[in-house]
């Protein structure tokens, strides 16, 4: 094992910051109150790190003096078998340590994802790549919950042909929002799905306060993979308290001047707000009009490549008046297959479609034979 050797209190503590050792031997006439100093430091700072004190002498007082400070142990400077056992106990303990908060650490990771869909202008498709998202994922196995936060004029619900029997407008009477009042406020879709409705009478969000979005979506990223936010087309408070939370931004733009407009000043917004452009992805709905406007012609206004092209079709209005969102009513259906390979973008374990994967083979061949 490597053993670095230094003389000052300065250069200690970089090794320790550094993180790499889990070891401080502290020599037998090196000064008592800097390396009681150092341990009661190291132990709020670095707890992975132990802290074994030599002495010439050991008593009674070094060693309640040690024990407080979180010395690890006290060893006798001749003593260099009980110095070897002292290391090894220490680093056994480190091990341990750093198992143990390793451990935390995967859960902390495990917390799920906020996925808000996005437009400054209404009627681009936000509700619609929502539901079918939450869909795509759903069926991929994630645990998927939907927050209407469109308060005002919400409709995941209608479109989902949902009946809560309670709102996100409930949460004003809950005491404390945790995981519990958040399962308690859900409607299920199915297994995997769950969705907190708008609610059901309009300005009867007005009691909602933003903080109130912030707990829910705090508490909810610990009981689902991905929460998926679907939002009014304006920066209520609310919304802006749903930013502070999302992960990935999903940007909706229509090939239309006015709503292209419209997502460079979001762009704009976001910017100020200095949410990182990594976490935004731009998603084409109704790509394939034929209205003047070509998709490059958005990434060249946008100067942002185009994460997801979602084609116009029929079916998707016709799947919303069947209640069921397009995605589960024609999973193979190009709209479907255009959701589900967003959702392979937002979420690894997701199976990107047959016909994705066949075209990528398709090129793959024509590439090694060229
Ligand atoms: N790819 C598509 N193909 C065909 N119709 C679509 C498509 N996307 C959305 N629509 C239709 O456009 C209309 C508006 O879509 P949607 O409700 O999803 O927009 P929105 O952004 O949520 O609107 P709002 O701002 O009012 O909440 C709906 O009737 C929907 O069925
Ligand atoms: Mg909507």
């Amino acid at each position: 094992m490597p053993i670095t050797t230094v003389d000052n209190l300065a250069s200690l503590r970089r090794i320790v910051e550094d993180g790499e050792d889990d070891l401080v031997l502290v020599g037998a006439d090196a000064d008592l109150d800097l390396a009681l100093e150092l341990a009661a430091e190291s132990r709020v700072t670095h707890p992975c790190v132990g802290v074994i004190l030599l002495r010439r002498r050991v008593d009674s007082a070094v060693l309640r003096d040690a024990l407080r400070a979180g010395v690890r142990e006290v060893v006798n400077g001749d003593d260099l078998a009980g110095l070897r056992e002292a290391c090894e106990r220490s680093l056994e303990v480190s091990r341990k340590f750093r198992e143990l908060t390793g451990s935390v650490h995967v859960a902390e990771q495990r917390e799920g994802k906020v996925v808000t869909v996005f437009a400054a202008k209404g009627g681009t498709g936000k509700t619609t790549i929502s539901t079918n998202l939450a869909a795509a994922l759903s069926r991929a196995g994630q645990r998927v919950c939907l927050f209407d936060l469109d308060l005002a004029f919400g409709d995941v619900s209608i479109v989902l042909q949902l009946q809560p029997s309670r709102t996100v407008a409930d949460v004003v009477s809950l005491s404390r929002i945790d995981e519990a009042a958040v399962r308690s406020l859900v409607t299920p879709y199915n297994d995997t799905l769950d969705v907190i409705a708008a609610p059901l009478v309009p300005g009867q969000y007005e009691q909602i306060e933003p903080r109130h979005v912030t707990d829910l979506l705090t508490v909810a990223k610990r009981l689902y993979d991905v929460v998926i936010v679907d939002s009014p087309p304006a920066f209520t408070e609310y919304v802006l308290a749903a930013f502070d939370q999302t992960d990935d931004f999903l940007l909706l733009a229509t090939l239309d001047v006015p709503a292209l407009k419209n997502l460079k000043l979001t762009m704009e917004t976001l910017d100020l707000l200095a949410y990182p452009r990594d976490r935004w992805h731009v998603v084409l709905n109704r790509a394939d009009a034929h209205v003047g406007l070509l998709p490059s012609d958005v990434e060249q206004t946008l100067n942002m490549k185009i994460a997801a092209h979602v084609p116009s079709s029929r079916a998707v209005p016709d799947a919303v008046n069947r209640g069921v969102p397009v995605l589960i009513d024609k999973p193979k259906h190009a709209v479907s297959a255009a959701v589900t390979a967003l959702a392979a973008t937002l979420v690894s374990n997701v199976a990107v479609p047959e016909r994705k994967r066949l075209r990528l083979r398709v090129r793959q061949s024509v590439g090694a034979t060229a």
